[in-house]
């Protein structure tokens, strides 16, 4: 009988293997709870737009994702590992594995861009004397030097880090995640506190990057022209009876701006998401 179903076996089937397998995820902090049985799977690949109101849990998801947070009940997989079960090592191991960028960039402000980029070679290695190693290998500061390249800032490699704008910061960033050579990018809200251009610009870098090495994407955005933009599938958190689930998923080209404003609505009822919402695509090209 070919199995069906979530937990079908991509191999006899023919499908390739889920990176993110998410099963009735619960989430609660003290008496208040955030997730609530959600279930979500990511194909390779895929770009994924997360949205929903404030504070429905799209950080929390994401952290989970990477145990940067605990759930109290269901299963994460990603990368085919059992998140609930990595420890120690093995956690590190993994966590090596998966790039993701925040909306604070959290470079270290004396170095220089391209010694901040060089520290993303730490995650993918181990051992006492590995930072000193790093600094001293051409080969490390070369990769250094191409992944700055690939964000357009070769230029800068030699600037303290805050003596950056905004919009290179956040670049410098993404070229650190790169060094990490990862097998998933998260992005949670790597378009906000820019300006629309350079959010822009940094949200178009991330789909490209990750689309050339056929990597999936998820991101948090509450830009809406970004998520129908630089997503292939929008997922939607929104309310269930206790804690959000997964109220809204549908492939980004069969959505509209006014689509995703009313989820926002139904959502909520609150302007923030409408607003956000209401912004045309075209005044971001
Ligand atoms: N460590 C924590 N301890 C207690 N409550 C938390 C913690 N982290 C998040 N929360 C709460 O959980 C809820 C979900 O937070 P989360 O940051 O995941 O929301 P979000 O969807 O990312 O919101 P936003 O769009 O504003 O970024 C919020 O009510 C938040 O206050
Ligand atoms: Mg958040």
């Amino acid at each position: 009988m070919t199995p069906s179903g979530p937990d079908a076996i991509p191999a006899t089937t023919g499908e390739p293997s889920p990176v993110v397998v998410i099963q009735g995820l619960s989430k609660s902090f003290g008496p208040r709870p955030i997730l609530q049985g959600l279930d979500l799977t990511v194909p390779p690949g895929q770009s994924l737009a997360l949205i929903g109101a404030n504070g429905t849990g799209k950080s929390t998801l994401l952290r989970m994702i990477v145990r940067l947070a605990e759930a109290d009940a269901g299963r994460i997989s990603v990368l085919g590992e059992t998140v609930g079960d990595l420890r120690g090592a093995a956690l590190k191991r993994f966590r090596a594995r998966i790039g993701v960028v925040f909306q604070k960039h959290n470079l270290v402000a004396r170095l220089s861009a391209l010694s901040n980029v060089v520290h993303g070679v730490q995650s993918r290695r181990s051992g006492p004397r590995t930072w000193a190693q790093s600094l001293a290998t051409a080969e490390v500061r070369e990769e250094a030097m191409a992944c700055l390249e690939a964000v357009g800032l070769s230029d800068k490699a030699l600037q303290r880090a805050d003596s950056l704008s905004g919009g290179q910061s956040q670049r410098v960033a993404i070229a650190r995640m790169l060094m990490q050579r990862p097998e998933l990018v998260l992005a949670d809200e790597p378009d906000a506190s820019l300006d629309p251009r350079a959010g822009r610009e940094i949200m178009e870098l991330l789909f490209r990057l990750t689309r050339d090495k056929g990597l999936s994407l998820i991101f948090v955005s509450h830009h809406m022209a970004h998520a129908l933009r630089f997503a292939d599938r929008i997922v939607g958190l929104g309310q269930g009876g206790s804690g959000a689930v997964v109220a809204f998923d549908r492939p980004a080209l069969h959505c509209n701006e006014s689509e995703l404003a009313a989820f926002f609505e139904d959502a909520d009822g609150t302007s923030e998401g409408r607003v956000q919402a209401a912004l045309p695509v075209e005044a971001l090209t």
